[in-house]
């Protein structure tokens, strides 16, 4: 089954959003296997965002995601990395669709709240660095015949 790292990022924590983020992904049917808090230090935040190294909005989105404690949760499902991203909507706020978390929560590109592995590459590697194996479970739950009907 597919797994996708979520981060609730220091904005949501700061807002008090944590709770209405994470309920919108489980409402959705998302299962959660892993979640905690943690305080990303700038070593963790480079790699996380390495692939944006050198951008101009490289050293804001550092400092930013390493401001606050965040969430950091492990999401297993069918298709799970496509399922997170289209919950939480297009980078830019001003952009995403009503009804995703970013258009409903945010305003600005630079605190969109929430990020989600862009593809099972990324989800694969980011997952390792945020989790060790104990962290994530392995479990069934009844609902799951609810909500896909096999
Ligand atoms: P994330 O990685 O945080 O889930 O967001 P994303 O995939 O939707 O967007 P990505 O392109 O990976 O960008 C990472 C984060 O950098 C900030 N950003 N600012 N000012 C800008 O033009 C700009 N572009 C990106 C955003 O906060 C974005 O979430
Ligand atoms: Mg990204």
């Amino acid at each position: 089954m597919q797994q996708t790292l979520v981060l609730l990022k220091p904005d949501a924590v700061q807002r008090g959003l944590m709770g209405e983020i994470i309920s919108r992904l489980e409402r959705r049917g998302l299962k959660i296997v892993a979640m905690k808090m943690i305080w990303m230090d700038e070593a963790l935040a480079k790699r996380h965002y390495a692939i944006h190294e050198g951008k101009p909005f490289f050293a804001g989105l550092v400092d930013f995601i390493t401001s606050s404690p965040i969430i950091a949760a492990v999401i297993e499902g069918e298709n799970a990395v496509e399922m997170v991203r289209r919950t939480m909507g297009e980078t830019d706020p001003a952009i995403a669709n009503p009804g995703t978390i970013r258009a409903d929560f945010a305003l600005d590109i630079g605190r969109n709240l929430i990020h989600g592995s862009d593809s099972e590459e990324n989800a694969v590697k980011e997952i390792e660095l945020f989790f060790s194996k104990k962290e994530i479970f392995d479990y069934s739950r009844d609902i799951d015949k609810c909500l896909t009907g096999s």
